[in-house]
């Protein structure tokens, strides 16, 4: 991954999401700086990066485990689905675990910085093994049965255990030390062109895919149980701050629609077979997305070095049984935004996509591969590989 950038050399990740470039490039030595817009991910590539000592942290999540085994009401108690006894007849705590991490999370306040963080994310990952949801694809899903197998607080103190010490040989097994970081909560649009972070050498990044996903949904449990939003309103700001992906929020009209031929081709097809889309947005989010993408390349290009190389890990869509090339696409946009491309490479076929589409039967649906692909393009020319 490091692409001959020395250490100390900074490494740029836009879309932290749950941090694995950043940590990856900060136990290589690189100076890491991130952006991340959900602060549930922004905490989480954060934790990832504390330097903190594996004894202490031990000692500390003793304490903790202690303390959970005096419950204590939670704000969430009767919020939402968040416990038992609402409208919609399903919740996804049990009020016991509720108030066990409950009361972990308020011995925790007055802990260190490093060690209050590592411990959260500890109590967070244990209250979400408690969960009688689980995250399938794009949603929280009940588990079968849920309502005869709900965890108990002794399973939550145990799951609390198993992550605590997990964190404490990761601690012991790859330590960080005095690397220098940043991980930023934002909206990448914006940051990265700012004159708040430095030039970059490398960027490997992720950026949401075209595929109508919005990743502050999936995390809406962890992002009230941190206190990272604290209702619905603060939910929706998050939202309305993400890459235009998705539906789920009334985002700024798309005003540009001129990101090359294959861009062309594709939502002249997409708006052609309108009638045929399960949300008839849909075609303005495709023209927000690539809008959002081409901000974000033409930032890039103004913090690179003459041999900064971006690194971009995304995948096709499809809508309407219409394929959109968004890795070609990109590749497109990134030429005309003073990239020059090194190579667009296939990194694995996923299922074919048909969910697309509706009013369409089922045996008529055209089903279209998808791929997930790594676009690099390098801010000058590469005379040799
Ligand atoms: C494909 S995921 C990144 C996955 C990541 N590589 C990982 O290891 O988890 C894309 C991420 O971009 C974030 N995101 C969406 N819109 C954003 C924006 N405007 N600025 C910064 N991050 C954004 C999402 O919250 C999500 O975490």
């Amino acid at each position: 991954m490091t692409e001959g950038v020395k250490p100390g050399e900074v490494l740029l990740d836009p879309f932290s999401g749950s941090g694995t470039a950043p940590l990856t490039g900060a136990l290589r030595g690189l100076q890491v700086c991130a952006f991340e817009v959900n602060p549930f991910l922004r905490f989480l590539s954060g934790t990832k990066l504390r330097e903190a000592n594996p004894s202490t942290f031990r000692k500390e999540s003793s304490r903790v485990l202690l303390e959970t085994e005096k419950p204590m009401p939670s704000l969430l108690e009767g919020y939402s689905t968040f416990t038992e006894g609402n409208r919609w007849g399903r919740w996804l705590f049990p009020k016991i675990v509720l108030r066990s991490f409950e009361a972990g999370r308020r011995l925790i306040i007055e802990a260190d910085v490093e060690y209050r963080d590592l411990l959260q994310l500890a109590l967070i990952g244990a209250v979400m093994d408690c969960c009688n949801a689980t995250r399938d694809g794009k949603c929280l899903r009940y588990k079968k049965g849920w309502e005869d197998s709900e965890a108990t607080a002794s399973q939550f103190r145990e799951r609390f255990e198993i992550r605590s010490e997990a964190i404490a040989c990761d601690l012991a097994a790859a330590p960080i030390t005095g690397i220098p970081y940043c991980v930023t909560e934002g909206d990448a649009r914006r940051l990265v062109a700012s004159s708040s972070h430095e030039k970059f050498r490398l960027c490997v990044t992720s950026p949401p895919y075209l595929n109508s996903f919005d990743y502050s949904d999936i995390y809406r449990p962890e992002l009230f149980l941190g206190g990272f939003v604290e209702s619905n309103k603060s939910l929706t700001n998050v939202r309305l701050k993400t890459i235009r992906s998705h539906v789920q929020a009334s985002w700024e009209r798309p005003t540009k629609d001129e990101f090359g031929t294959l861009y062309h081709d594709c939502i002249s097809n997409i708006r052609e077979n309108t009638e045929n889309l399960w949300d008839k947005r849909i075609p303005k989010m495709v023209q927000a997305y690539f809008e959002d993408m081409e901000t974000i390349l033409r930032g890039l290009r103004q913090k690179a070095y003459n041999d900064t190389s971006i690194w971009l890990v995304v995948s096709t869509s499809a809508y309407a049984g219409v394929e959109v090339p968004v890795d070609l696409i990109l590749a497109e946009i990134g030429l005309r935004t003073g990239w020059f491309l090194r190579e667009v490479g296939v990194l694995r076929y996923l299922r074919s996509s048909s969910q697309h589409v509706k009013h369409v039967d089922e045996k008529d649906r055209k089903s279209v591969p998808l791929r997930e692909s790594v676009v690099i393009f390098d801010a000058s020319k590469r005379l040799s590989i």
